[in-house]
């Protein structure tokens, strides 16, 4: 039987048992179950509270100021643990591996290809359409490559067209054997000499000449050759060739012509220029063309028999033709670029504009 001292202590246990336990509850799932067991529907204090009707009138009074006081300590306590946890959730967020899902993504880095490999892939694609294989060289190359085995012996003024880097290191008969190469043409030599015809590969790679810097010249650039090597080629293959080359880069009104050029691994040697696609013919003032209404684009002609002996072939059973262009100086030419030093100085204005 309930009796309003018995009611009180109740009361009274309750709230001790419920403010002790409130201190152990870790999250808001706990403190809600806590909320159930003691304040809900049919919670301890809840319960108890119901009884207080039960009391003779005159002890009424007491123990509902009792059960209110209790009532509000729980619901003291529960405001501030659930204060407490958001706390401790904040800092928790706020420490060292905080993941803040609503944080903006961090927009990805773009990359873009060199201008001179754009041109250099897009060489190597129109000739690739037309059956050529593309392979590499090295860069540090053999005299006899870069020279011997191009009909440019030692000692022969020809060498001078090129301006070479050697590397300082002797062989026992005290020459300089190695350098870095001046030309993709060693390639020719290197390739006819591991395969049989029929041969037909371009080669694109740097190369080095030992040169003063200005707006045309680097000690450095890229050159693509190629080299069609069978039994039966003609010059006829060379102009077709290399005019379908010039339409599929310029455009398909492009007209070319070839001059007479002295090159001492071609014969006869060529130089291939197409017509001024910047002035179309117009000449007066053009910067591209300088009035003249032709840009010189490459290297060309007939491998010299010389050539074909030298890697074993037979010359009087093979022909060929070789080529050779400089993908900074089609660059130029197609973007309008003033200066070929542009081209390694890493300036990003520069480079992000292709
Ligand atoms: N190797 C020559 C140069 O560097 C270009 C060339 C290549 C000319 C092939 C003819 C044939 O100037």
């Amino acid at each position: 039987m309930t009796t309003p001292q018995t009611l009180l202590q109740r009361i009274d246990t309750v709230q001790q048992e419920a403010l002790a336990s409130l201190n152990s509850l870790c999250n808001v799932e706990e403190v809600e179950e806590w909320r159930v067991a003691h304040l809900g529907r049919r919670g301890a204090l809840t319960l108890a509270l119901r009884d207080i009707g039960g009391l003779p009138a005159e002890d009424r009074p007491e123990a509902g100021t009792a059960g209110n006081r209790a009532k509000l300590a729980l619901e003291d306590g529960l405001g501030q643990k659930l204060e407490t946890l958001r706390e401790s959730e904040a800092a928790r967020l706020a420490s060292e591996n905080r993941l803040d899902v609503t944080l903006p993504g961090r927009p990805m880095l773009q990359g873009r290809l060199h201008p001179t490999s754009q041109i250099v892939r897009q060489i190597c694609d129109a000739f690739a359409s037309m059956g050529f294989q593309v392979v590499e060289g090295p860069e540090i190359e053999w005299d006899h490559y870069n020279f011997e085995l191009l009909n440019i012996p030692r000692d022969h003024p020809a060498r001078d067209m090129w301006n070479t880097l050697w590397i300082d290191q002797r062989n026992e008969a005290g020459e300089y054997p190695m350098l870095l190469r001046t030309h993709t043409s060693p390639m020719q030599a290197r390739v006819m000499e591991s395969r049989q015809p029929p041969v037909r590969v371009i080669v694109p790679g740097k190369c080095y000449r030992y040169e003063a810097t200005d707006a045309t010249h680097e000690w450095h650039f890229y050159q693509v050759e190629g080299l069609a090597v069978d039994d039966g080629i003609t010059f006829a293959d060379l102009k077709g060739t290399l005019y379908e080359f010039a339409r599929m880069l310029f455009g398909a009104e492009r007209k070319v012509r070839f001059r007479c050029d002295y090159f001492p691994f071609v014969e006869p040697g060529v130089d291939m220029s197409i017509d001024c696609f910047a002035c179309n013919g117009d000449r007066a003032g053009c910067r591209i063309c300088r009035d003249t209404g032709w840009i010189e684009i490459m290297g060309a002609g007939m491998v010299h028999p010389r050539v074909l002996e030298g890697v074993g072939y037979d010359s009087s059973k093979y022909t060929g033709f070789a080529f050779g262009l400089g993908p900074e100086r089609i660059a130029m030419l197609k973007y309008g670029i003033d200066d070929i030093r542009h081209f390694y100085a890493n300036d990003l204005r520069f480079l992000r504009q292709f």
